[in-house]
């Protein structure tokens, strides 16, 4: 398991050069759109809004939050496990106040406050199966009442995952999709359940989909 880690961790900062030219897709956007902006913009009325996300390379989607209107009263803390691409991320905002940037592993990460929404945009497909109830019991934790959580992944019952296996087993993908193994989305409802948070809305844009859930 703290291989498997620690081959990730080491994959995605041999690629921090490579992901920091990349730019989300139309596609992509417009599922972060309708998932996580959409579940900000249901917390505008709060007098300060606490983001947390999970995974957050080099701050991609801190971008699009920081042009909010009500940005001002978003207080971001982006984490990564990848140190490299947390150093990519605090350069790229350094000028931004209220974005912070850790190294952590999720699963290891504490913090004295709690958050409006936390969000993880292609992370489970870098998680074991069998720490999937762990991430839900640490986001319940995480949470305030009435905040949200939101997943946007691959489902591994896709065409697309499919196509993404093919691609491994016959190396044609580049070294850092090794690692990957998509999580089936049905389950994570399932989990967000059990775990005592409610799904409130799922959607698909092409080969993503998301799961809003509140709690
Ligand atoms: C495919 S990248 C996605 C990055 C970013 N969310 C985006 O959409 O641009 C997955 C990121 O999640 C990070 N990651 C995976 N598991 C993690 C964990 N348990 N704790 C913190 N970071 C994690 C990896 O280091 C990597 O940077």
């Amino acid at each position: 398991m703290q291989k498997r880690k620690l081959r990730i961790i080491r994959d995605f900062d041999d690629a921090t050069e490579i992901f920091a030219k990349w730019s989300p897709s139309e596609i992509f956007r417009k599922i972060f759109h309708s998932s996580v902006m959409e579940a900000l913009s249901l917390l505008r009325k709060n007098k300060e809004i606490n983001v947390l996300e999970v995974g957050c390379g080099h701050g991609t989607w801190f971008e699009p939050i920081s042009k909010l209107d009500f940005s001002k009263k978003i207080e971001y803390v982006g984490i990564d496990f990848s140190e490299k691409r947390i150093g990519a991320a605090k350069k790229l905002f350094k000028k931004n106040k209220n974005a912070k940037f850790f190294v952590a592993d999720y699963l290891e990460f504490s913090s004295s406050k709690k958050y409006d929404l936390i969000f993880f945009i292609e992370v489970f497909q870098y998680a074991d199966k069998k720490d999937f109830a762990k991430f839900f019991k640490k986001t319940k934790g995480m949470l305030k009442r009435d905040g949200y959580a939101v997943i946007i992944d691959k489902d591994k019952y896709s065409a697309h995952s499919l196509k993404v296996s093919l691609g491994k087993l016959f190396k044609k993908l580049p070294y850092y999709y090794r690692h990957v193994i998509y999580p089936s989305f049905s389950s994570l409802e399932k989990l967000a359940k059990a775990y005592g948070l409610k799904p409130v809305k799922r959607s698909k844009v092409k080969e993503f989909n998301a799961i809003v859930m509140k709690n």
